[in-house]
Formats: structure tokens, C-alpha cells, sequence
């Protein structure tokens, strides 16, 4: 079974070569790393592999998905969670088996969530550098104290849970929107409704996937009903924010903080090193210019122990497809 990952890095080559070893049938799977993402230019490069596995930011519109079956692909292994870069109506009438990882290490999410909260909040990036300079002033780094403030988190689902723990545990009042309230959640923090959470959260971090409601979710009307100088966190998907008017907050300096692991136009600069390059995206380029903006490459899910899981449960994923087997995993398509 010829399986061909795009978008593949050397970490993936590193955990998905370690994991084949585990699997009693890895005679018969052949891994086929392409490092370009899946679009219609490279979907070529998969023929004549029945199995196709992509990421976040590999496209699966209905014509790579055509293009795929035509050079005899019959299933995609979803290195992620998310699915919304998947034609799913396309690929349920070309009768594709399309599986995911739904949870792979939710805590590491989370645990990101707060690195950039934290490093924002006291500006240890900034400081990390004055101090190798020698420079020891501390005007320029005034944080605040995080215990008893108020953290909104929007989507309490496994990643929103786990955040939420982080934070109460920090001692701050946690409050929860999600059209499904959980009882989990429940037992740490008060559900409320949208406008109630950003009114009175100090820290706001987005937990919702991206679908048609929750596109923009975070935008002119939205954001002012936020409290003036809070700080917004997004770990989801970029889209979640209107990136354009984020900026006019921040530049109008009613939003305190931007913290960002993933941002709408990441698929044309993100797992990439551009650093030579001249960067045509002039909203992300504004952006980096603000002394209150933290970014990060979609780097949330980047622990040893996530990139574990990822392989073990594509493999499994894998082989029930190989078995002919019902997948707990399987996207139900219409
Ligand atoms: P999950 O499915 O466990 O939780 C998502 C929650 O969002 C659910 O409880 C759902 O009811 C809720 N939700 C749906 N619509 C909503 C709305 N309009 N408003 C508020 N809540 C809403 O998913 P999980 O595992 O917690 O992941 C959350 C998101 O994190 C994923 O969709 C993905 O986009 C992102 N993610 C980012 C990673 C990174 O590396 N930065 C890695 C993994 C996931």
C-alpha cells in the first residue's frame, strides 16, 4: 500500500518512519514523503498511490480531489484534527474513506496557548534579548499579574478544557462560550453567552474549529464589546479573526495584545523557512511591526509526545481502511 504525505517535514519522516516499525503489516505500506503541500499543481506527484496523508494547510478542493482518484487514491489519512481545507460534499460522491486524529495531545495546545499569554504578558521575549545585550532596564517589560483576572475561553471543548484547567489553576475566574456547554467545563468555570465573555475577560483564547459560524468570529463588532487593553489569543485557525480589523484595534489601541499561533493567509508562509524571502503578505508584515503582537508559526501541536500520537493514530487509521474495518475515526460522509 503506496501511501504519499505531502507537506511532509523531517519530523514527520522522523515519527512516521519510527512508528511504521510498530505495525505488524509494515511490509506492505511504502511511505512516500513529498515536502511540497497538496494543491492541484502537486497532486500529481500522488499517482498510483491509493492513500493520501495531509495537514492543516494541504488543499482538498473538489479538483485535487478528482485529480487524486483519477491516479487511483481511495483515502486520506488527516494528519490533524480540522478538516475544513476538505471538499467533504467531493469527496462523499468520489467515495473517498477519509479519516482523522481527533485529539492528539490537547494539553500541548493548551500549554502553547499560555506560553504565548505568558511571554506576551511579561515581554520575556523582548527581555531575552536586552539581557544578552547587557542591557538590564526593565522600563518597556511592565506585565500584569494574571492570578484573579478573568480568561474567556471560546470553545470548551478538549483543547478549551485544558486550557481552562491551566488557568484556573493560575487562580484566575474562567468563563466558557460553546453552543454545547460541558459539564466538565462547568466544574471549573462559568458557561456564558459571546458578548458576556468578551466584555469581561482580560485574556480571550479561541478554542472553536473553523466552520461557517464561527468565520470572523472576532471582528469590528465583536471587538468592541471586548474590554479595552485585553489581550486576544488565537491557537485555532486563523480565520477565526478578521485579521484586517484586529489591526485597526490595535492601531486604534483598544486591543491590548495579539497572541496568534495561526493566522488566515498561514498556508503561503507557515512550516516554510522564508527568511530570505521578501514577504508579499502586507496584513502579516503590519502585523510584525507592533511591539504588542506575538506570532508563532502554527506551532501549538509541536511536542515530541503530540508528533507520537499524530503517527500512531494514522497508522492505526490506516489500517483499518487496510482491513476493510469500521474506523472510530472515520468522517462521517454524507
Ligand atoms: P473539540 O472538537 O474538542 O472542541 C471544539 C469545541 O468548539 C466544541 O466543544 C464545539 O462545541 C465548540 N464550538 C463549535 N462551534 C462553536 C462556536 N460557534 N462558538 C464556541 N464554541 C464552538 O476540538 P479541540 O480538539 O479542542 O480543537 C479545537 C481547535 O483547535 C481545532 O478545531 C483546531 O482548529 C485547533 N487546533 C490547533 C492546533 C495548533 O497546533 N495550533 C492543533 C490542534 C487543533
Amino acid at each position: 500500500m503506496k501511501v504519499a504525505l505531502f507537506g511532509s517535514q523531517p519530523y514527520d519522516r522522523r515519527f512516521f518512519d519510527e512508528a511504521l516499525q510498530h505495525q505488524p503489516d509494515a511490509a506492505r505500506i511504502e511511505l512516500v514523503y513529498h515536502a511540497s503541500l497538496l494543491s492541484l499543481e502537486t497532486a500529481p506527484l500522488a499517482q498510483g498511490s491509493e492513500v493520501i496523508c495531509v495537514f492543516v494547510n494541504d488543499v482538498l478542493d473538489a479538483e485535487v480531489l478528482q485529480t487524486l482518484h483519477d491516479g487511483g487514491a481511495r483515502a486520506i489519512l488527516l494528519r490533524c484534527a480540522g478538516y475544513n481545507n476538505v471538499d467533504l460534499a467531493a469527496a462523499a460522491k468520489l467515495g473517498f474513506f477519509i479519516a482523522r486524529v481527533p485529539a492528539y495531545s490537547p494539553e500541548a495546545v493548551a500549554e502553547h496557548a499560555l506560553a504565548l499569554v505568558m511571554t506576551l504578558n511579561r515581554q520575556t521575549h523582548r527581555a531575552y534579548a536586552r539581557v544578552r545585550e547587557g542591557n538590564f532596564a526593565l522600563d518597556g517589560l511592565l506585565g500584569t499579574t494574571l492570578h484573579g483576572k478573568t480568561v474567556g475561553i471560546v470553545g470548551t471543548g478538549k483543547i478549551g478544557l485544558a486550557t481552562a484547567r491551566i488557568f484556573k489553576g493560575m487562580g484566575c475566574t474562567v468563563l466558557g462560550h460553546d453552543p454545547f456547554p460541558s459539564k466538565q467545563f462547568e466544574a471549573i468555570g462559568r458557561m456564558v453567552d459571546l458578548p458576556t465573555l468578551l466584555a469581561a475577560s482580560d485574556v480571550v483564547s479561541l478554542h472553536c474549529p473553523l466552520t461557517d459560524d464561527t468565520r470572523h468570529m472576532i471582528r469590528r463588532d465583536t471587538l468592541v464589546l471586548m474590554k479595552r487593553d485585553a489581550m486576544l489569543v488565537n491557537t485555532s485557525r486563523g480565520a477565526l479573526i478578521d485579521t484586517a480589523d484586529v489591526i485597526d484595534a490595535l492601531k486604534a489601541r483598544r486591543l491590548g495584545y495579539l497572541a496568534i499561533d495561526v493566522y488566515e493567509q498561514e498556508s503561503a508562509l507557515f512550516f516554510q523557512d522564508r527568511s530570505s524571502d521578501i514577504i508579499d503578505d502586507d496584513v502579516f508584515q503590519r502585523l510584525m511591526t507592533f511591539p504588542n503582537v506575538l506570532v508563532t508559526g502554527h506551532q501549538g501541536f509541536f511536542t515530541i509526545e503530540a508528533l507520537r500520537e499524530i503517527a500512531a493514530i494514522t497508522f492505526d487509521n490506516l489500517a483499518c481502511y487496510m482491513a476493510g474495518e469500521a474506523c472510530a475515526n472515520r468522517l462521517p460522509l454524507a
